[in-house]
């Protein structure tokens, strides 16, 4: 479906919980997070419904995000009804996830039909990794991600947020995980949302700090509509590397997605407060999908001075 200026939408991202095992301090809050009452958060046969029509309407990726999605009961079974839906049209059914429970899921996921996940790992030092994440422990991310690619859940992409005076010592040695691996590891421009949006200036580094610290990067092919990495790779690499700019160097002018958030709302655009309530919809899902391209804004306005960071919280929201 093409929205207001000539972009095919047709990425469905679907956060299925705002709950998560971690605590990713650009991400949530220390405290305060409470399981929202039921009736708050939409049902699984909403979400499977939502993907129904989406494909109807011509959607071809579908993305489950959370919070930790994995943490969501009842989660491999609407992967399974949502996978059938590659007989309809459905080309791509990803799962982003902090990767630590993987470890138990990954084959169910695959059996269930889920095409491949994007996991994200900000730090490869423990005890960094422990830090920002409030907690976690590397060690499950990394048994996870192992599980991954023996279900063959491909091609893998790790997501490091990159945080100044944070992880941008660990530049070279992610980069370097692609030299034996046939990975994509991804740096994504920390984002004024939520959390981060409190954060000081120093904490926000543009994609180009990695090409100044990793000359030898040589660019690959330009992407294509809907993807936001721009990809590089180092000589004789089996892996590629990814640069995603979403401030530096907006995509807008590409976006391809709508997202809907666990309790039911519909987000036209990442960084924009405009949302849409199912429940104004009853069951015309398709309705709801269709509003939601039509109130697709032309691009973020982040840089702008009058700009208001968003109230939700990234968990909320999915990436
Ligand atoms: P692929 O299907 O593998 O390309 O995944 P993806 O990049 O669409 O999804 P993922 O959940 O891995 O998201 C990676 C990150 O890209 C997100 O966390 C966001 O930080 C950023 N991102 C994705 N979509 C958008 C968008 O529409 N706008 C902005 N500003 N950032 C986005
Ligand atoms: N800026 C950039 N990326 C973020 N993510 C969460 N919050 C932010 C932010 N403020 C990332 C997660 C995950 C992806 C879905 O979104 O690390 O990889
Ligand atoms: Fe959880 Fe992901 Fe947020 Fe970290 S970034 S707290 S893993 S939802």
């Amino acid at each position: 479906m093409m929205d207001s200026y000539g972009r095919n939408i047709n990425y469905l991202r679907l956060s299925v919980t705002g709950m998560c095992n971690l605590r990713c301090n650009y991400c949530m809050p220390e405290k305060g997070i409470t399981k929202k009452a039921h009736k708050e958060i939409i049902s699984l046969e909403t979400i499977e419904q939502l993907a129904v029509s989406a494909v109807k309407l011509g959607f071809e990726k579908i993305r489950i995000t959370g919070g930790e999605p994995l943490v969501r009961k009842g989660i491999i079974d609407v992967i399974q009804e949502i996978a059938q839906l590659k007989t309809r049209g459905l080309k791509d059914l990803g799962l982003t996830t902090n990767g630590t429970l993987l470890r138990n899921y990954a084959d169910q996921l695959k059996k269930a039909g889920l095409t491949r996940v994007n996991v994200s790992l900000d730090s490869l030092d423990p005890e960094k990794y422990s830090q920002i994440t409030r907690g976690g422990r590397l060690s499950d991310v990394l048994e996870g991600i192992q599980a991954a690619k023996e279900a063959k859940l491909l091609p893998l992409k790790l997501n490091v947020v990159l945080i100044g005076g944070v992880n941008d010592d660990e530049i070279s040695e992610f980069v370097n995980l692609t030299l034996e691996d046939d990975v994509e590891v991804r740096f994504i421009e920390l984002m004024p949302i939520g959390e981060a949006s409190r954060w000081d200036q120093d904490h926000f580094l543009t994609g180009t700090e990695i090409l100044k610290r990793v000359p030898e990067l040589l660019p690959l092919a330009v992407k294509g509509q809907g993807a936001v990495a721009r990809l590089y790779k180092l000589p004789n690499s089996k892996g590629r590397v990814g640069i995603i700019s979403p401030l530096s160097n907006h995509f807008c002018n590409y976006c391809n997605r709508l997202r809907i958030t666990p309790d039911g709302k519909l987000k036209p655009c990442l960084h924009s407060d405009l949302e849409l309530d199912i429940r104004n919809y009853g069951e015309d899902y398709e309705r709801f999908l269709l509003d939601g391209i039509c109130a697709k804004p032309n691009r973020h306005y982040i840089q702008n001075e009058n700009y208001e960071p968003i109230l939700r919280n990234m968990n909320e929201i999915g990436g």
